[in-house]
């Protein structure tokens, strides 16, 4: 007789799984918009550093990189949430705000571990479409609030679609939604974006909002994915304490700590990645709307194109691989007939704009 699991587990979405971390180095892994740099040596030396001493627990306080965060942002300590991966701030986050007849409010399609959220406590997802262009549709998420709301999650620049809206418009949303409904900025990509400006600018929003949290990862522009570490700035410290409420005490490594320590203090290497991949996306829409194929404006590490109506998106997903290119398929992600293609290094770039113009011939 197989174990009977609570019914929520059987709600819950299996999350999109990127594949082919088996095919071997040859392939241009454009699916997961993770860093194609490497972390910095001196990063890599300090995660190697902590090793020798794991047979300890870490510290729970996690000390060193709540400072560093607060030196750099200038937001008191205790008003930093820290986790394994962005991640789990945001299921830790649902579970201290949802329960059956709350509701949670976020465009769609987002990032795909949003209905997850839903879907764990039993409170009632709204999903509000994208405007034409891709962007959130913040007039119409303000719209969706009703008394049972809890949580919004807006996904600024938004995964998997790379559009971002302007903070002016995120202030006169802010200023719509009761100061009692929590609000995520999901800001994991905000270091590539031009129109935030900078990664301070959503800052002085937390100044005015105790309801706003803004959630950023080191998965991204630092490059430590394999580490997991994440990281919340919030508006208030009853949302850090919450979510520390939920969770298993130890949920970042010693080693991820260190890692993103060190990391955080080689602003002049993110500069030069950011450039870089602002550069390269410059280079791949310009490569992919010469084959007369709509790209979203992307202010992201990522693009995001609409196949011509004629084409088979799996059909393409799979010539794509065929030639040595993974990507995300948009069916995966909540829209049919699109792909999300990670900014890589040069000859990555160049590899699936070459294959896509196979494909598409
Ligand atoms: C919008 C968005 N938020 C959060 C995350 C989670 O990142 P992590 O858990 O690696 O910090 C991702 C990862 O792809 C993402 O795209």
């Amino acid at each position: 007789m197989p174990i009977e699991f609570a019914e929520r587990t059987r709600r819950i979405p299996v999350y999109p799984l990127a594949a082919g971390y088996d095919l071997g180095a040859d392939v241009a892994m454009l699916a997961s918009n993770e860093s194609c740099f490497p972390p910095h040596p001196a990063v890599v030396e300090a995660a190697a550093r902590v090793l020798g001493g794991v047979n300890r627990y870490p510290d729970p306080s996690y000390q060193p990189l709540r400072r560093a965060l607060a030196d750099r942002y200038g937001i008191p300590p205790q008003r930093i949430a820290l986790g394994n991966g962005s991640c789990d701030i945001l299921l830790a986050a649902g579970e201290a705000l949802l329960e059956p007849g709350a509701e949670v409010v976020y465009a769609w399609p987002a990032f795909s571990v949003y209905p997850h959220l839903a879907a764990a406590s039993g409170a009632r997802a709204i999903e509000v479409p994208l405007d034409d262009e891709d962007r959130h549709d913040l007039d119409a998420i303000a719209t969706e609030v009703t008394v049972a709301t809890r949580l919004v999650l807006v996904c600024n620049p938004n995964n998997p679609t790379s559009t971002a809206v302007g903070l002016d418009e995120v202030d006169a949303f802010m200023k719509r939604i009761p100061g009692h409904v929590a609000v995520i900025l999901d800001e994991a990509y905000c270091e590539f974006s031009l129109t935030l400006g900078d990664t301070y600018a959503s800052l002085e929003l937390l100044r005015k909002y105790p309801n706003l949290v803004l959630l950023r990862t080191f998965s991204k522009v630092y490059g430590l994915a394999a580490l997991r570490v994440g990281y919340a700035l919030c508006g208030a410290e009853d949302f850090r304490i919450a979510v520390d409420q939920v969770r298993q005490p130890f949920y970042l490594n010693a080693a991820a700590q260190a890692a993103a320590v060190e990391a955080l203090k080689h602003q002049d290497e993110v500069e030069r990645r950011v450039t870089e991949t602002i550069a390269s996306r410059l280079d791949l829409i310009d490569r992919v709307r010469s084959l007369g194929v709509w790209v979203a404006q992307s202010d992201a590490n990522f693009i995001w194109l609409h196949l011509p109506g004629t084409v088979e998106e799996a059909a393409v997903v799979a010539g794509l691989r065929e030639r040595g290119v993974l990507v995300r398929a948009g069916g995966a992600l909540g829209r049919d007939g699109s792909l999300r293609v990670t900014v890589g290094a040069d000859a990555e770039n160049e590899k699936f704009g070459d294959a896509l113009a196979q494909v598409l011939s």
